[in-house]
């Protein structure tokens, strides 16, 4: 394995949740891939200073700012990986292109298709004028047996597709106790499971078929109305205190749709934190004349295939194990059999962006590719406050 002798300096906003993930991901990426950019931990950011100290003692940065906009003139950084909150998307990202810095921005994009549009107008403009490249945060493209699943499909092995069926399951609000977050605050999150969970099955659908959802119709809920405000609050959950004060929740519980897509697919989509026993179940089966397949991230290093075509004596679904050295991304790993975690997806993240920054080329997902998402998220809270079916709007 050769060292790139080119440094790409990252400064990163946010240490929490993502931010771990995102650290651990700069961190392992250039030990287990060739690179052409060397990533360095240049700059931490976060609100407090001795928090942030902490993670970043953890995960080796070489300093801390509680300022981002420090980030915006530091010559020795090149790349902002934001990992904060999704109000906060859009001031961070379009700041760091206008100062020609790349920019990984986590999911969904931003919180309302009005910021989206001029997220993705500040990408295209900062690539032509500075050579900066911007990705968002749709992870679950790099988990190896969803990008089988995709190489598949492209492949033409299911042949013409009639459904996709895609469910995002989570049970860490099914606790009425559960405490109050930013993530159930609107103005903090801009929508609930929807924008949350159910952007990343949007994604997912559109990306391994290669085709876009054009309309939706579909419905919302909020379970729990209230919710104490003070308590622990974990990444996920966390503990509310008995009796204390409760605050309202002002976003969706859950949120379930059915799509139409290019080429005339028939999709439903199903996203909740009240999947009660379901953790981190992100659920994909896609059904075509040739056959199906079937993924759950509880059970990650895993694809199902039914070849339609086979034998019915022997047909049925089978069990591929994703940890082939040809399966997407495995080479740089372990041997057959070793799987792979949560956090992989991570590290593939950076190295397919590092990779995308060096040859002069547009990541994916684009924050085109993020605004068509936002624009189906609020197509979909339309349809639901309407109760109508919507076009996703275009440009
Ligand atoms: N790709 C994925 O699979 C995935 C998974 C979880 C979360 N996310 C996304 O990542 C983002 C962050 O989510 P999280 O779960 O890490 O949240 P979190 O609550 O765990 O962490 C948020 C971090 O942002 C910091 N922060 C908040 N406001 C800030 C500000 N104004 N300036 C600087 N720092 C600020 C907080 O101090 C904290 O470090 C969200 O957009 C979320 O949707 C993506």
């Amino acid at each position: 394995m050769s060292s790139p002798t080119t440094d790409l300096g990252v400064g990163q906003v946010g240490h929490a949740f993502m931010g771990a993930a995102h650290s651990q991901a700069w961190r392992t990426a250039p030990a287990f891939f060739d690179l052409p950019l060397m990533p360095r931990r240049r700059v931490l950011v976060g609100r407090d200073h001795d928090r942030t100290s902490e993670v970043a003692r953890r995960f080796e940065w070489e300093s801390v700012s509680t300022d981002w906009h420090e980030l915006l003139t530091r010559d020795d950084v090149h790349l902002v990986d934001i990992c904060t909150p999704s109000d906060t998307h859009a001031e961070i990202a379009i700041a760091a292109l206008e100062a020609g810095k790349h920019v990984l921005c986590e999911k969904p994009l931003a919180n309302s298709v009005e910021e989206a549009v001029q997220m993705a107008k500040a990408a295209s403009a900062a690539a032509s004028t500075h050579g900066a490249r911007a990705m968002v945060g749709f992870t679950y493209r790099r988990v190896p047996a969803l990008a089988l699943a995709r190489r598949l499909v492209q492949e033409g092995r299911l042949g013409r597709i009639y459904h996709v069926r895609a469910q995002y399951l989570q049970d860490w609000l099914a606790d009425a106790d559960a405490p109050l977050s930013w993530r159930l605050d609107r103005t903090r999150a801009g929508s609930g499971a929807l924008g949350d969970i159910g952007a990343h099955i949007v994604d997912m659908a559109q990306h391994v078929t290669g085709r876009s959802i054009t309309s939706v119709s579909g419905t919302m809920e909020t379970f729990v109305e209230t919710r104490p405000v003070a308590g622990t609050a974990a990444t996920l959950g966390g503990t509310g205190s008995a009796g204390a004060e409760r605050g309202p929740v002002t976003v969706d519980d859950t949120a379930v749709f059915t799509a139409r897509m290019e080429g005339g697919v028939i999709a439903s989509f199903e996203a909740t934190r009240f999947a009660t026993g379901r953790k981190n179940s992100l659920r994909l089966e896609v059904n075509g004349e040739l056959g199906s397949i079937a993924f759950d991230l509880e059970d990650m290093n895993v694809l199902h295939l039914h070849d339609a075509t086979a034998d019915d004596a022997v047909g049925g679904f089978r069990r591929i194990v994703v940890t082939e050295a040809d399966h997407p991304y495995i080479a740089g790993w372990w041997p057959p059999g070793h799987g792979l975690g949560y956090e992989h997806a991570f590290t593939h993240q950076v190295v397919d962006l590092v990779h995308d920054i060096a040859a002069g080329r547009d990541p994916s997902p684009s924050f085109a590719d993020g605004l068509q998402v936002q624009r189906v998220l609020q197509a979909v809270e339309q349809s639901a406050h309407e109760r109508c079916w919507q076009d996703v709007s275009g440009d």
